[in-house]
């Protein structure tokens, strides 16, 4: 038998860095993700058409790009336990990657969905989230598990981190929430943006959490505009936040060119979404029109843009 899985891509609207501490993050789902099918196979493999990559499932696979991979599939197998599976996984993969857009959450939550549907075993949502994990422990260290909980949510919520299950409040927007997706083209390494963070935190503890503190409140107002369909007011609070993660030294030349493009474009708000470094950037659109003039802006810069929905279930 066959199955097939689904994991939603993302964007953080709000809180990304700050959620890794506690504080929550305004997260949407992308109605663009990952479709991943298994079928019964000899050994366990991942293959990946658009990066042209194979991999075989290996605990001991070596630290590079495809390494990575193959131990993070070892590690969703080993979540099965004694019913682990031999499986071929075949991705399909609609996100770019290391872009801040939760592709590799996105994959792992197809792929557990797969192999589930394969096995014929049916869990909710959250207990998919929660084996996910495995495999993005091992690309990102320490997840605050956001990505992972929109791949298998999708919808709009508040996420706090939580142990052993997160805290999810769900969102009911009032009004359509149209992004402009820019994309740096600058690789970002989402474990070396978090550790680089931790860092400048042990170095100013007292201002690094004043500054998380009020990322924590810019989430909270980000909720109530969405609620009540005020994009104004959630454009005002994205900048807001870009002016945040700068003081955390996260954004890039490239990301605050692309922000004030889309700006001066007309976008409600903008900032980067994710971990930063390089990756994506996401600026809120007033109407379709106003997000082909964003999208327009930042091509001009050279940079590729798409326009997407947030908040696909
Ligand atoms: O870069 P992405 O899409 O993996 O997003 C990371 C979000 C962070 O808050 C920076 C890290 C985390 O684990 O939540």
């Amino acid at each position: 038998m066959s199955g097939a899985g689904l994991g939603w891509g993302k964007l953080i609207v709000l809180g990304e860095h700050a959620v890794v501490y506690g504080r929550p993050a305004l997260a949407a789902a992308l109605a663009r993700g990952v479709r991943a099918t298994a079928t019964a196979a000899e050994r366990s493999e991942l293959e990946v058409p658009a990066w042209n990559a194979r991999v075989t499932a290996s605990r001991e696979a070596p630290e590079t790009r495809r390494g990575a991979l193959s131990r993070a599939l070892d590690a969703i197998l080993s979540t099965y336990g004694g019913a682990r599976p031999n499986v071929r996984i075949v991705a399909d993969v609609e996100l770019p990657a290391g872009g801040g857009l939760g592709c590799s959450a996105a994959l792992g939550v197809a792929i557990v969905r797969a192999i589930d549907a394969h096995l014929g075993v049916a869990r909710s949502d959250a207990d998919v989230a929660a084996a996910s994990l495995a495999w993005e422990r091992v690309f990102h260290g320490n997840p605050s598990g956001v990505d992972s909980a929109v791949a298998a949510r999708g919808g709009v919520f508040v996420f706090r981190r939580g142990d052993p299950e997160p805290e999810i409040e769900p969102v009911t927007p009032r009004a359509r929430m149209l992004f402009v997706i820019g994309d740096s083209a600058e690789p970002s390494a989402t474990k070396a943006m978090v550790a680089a963070v931790a860092r400048h935190r042990e170095r100013v503890p007292d201002k690094v959490d004043k500054v998380l503190d009020g990322m924590a409140a810019l989430v909270q107002n980000a909720r109530i505009a969405v609620m009540a369909g005020d994009l104004p007011q959630l454009g005002k609070l994205m900048d807001l936040g870009q002016a945040l993660l700068n003081t955390l030294l996260v954004s890039t030349a490239r990301l605050e060119e692309m922000c004030a493009a889309a700006r001066h474009a007309g976008a409600l708000g903008a900032k980067l979404t994710g971990a930063g470094g390089g990756g994506c950037m996401i600026a809120l659109a007033r109407d379709p029109e106003d997000a082909e003039r964003i999208a327009h802006a930042i091509r001009s810069l050279g940079r590729e843009a798409f326009i997407a929905e947030a908040g696909a279930s």
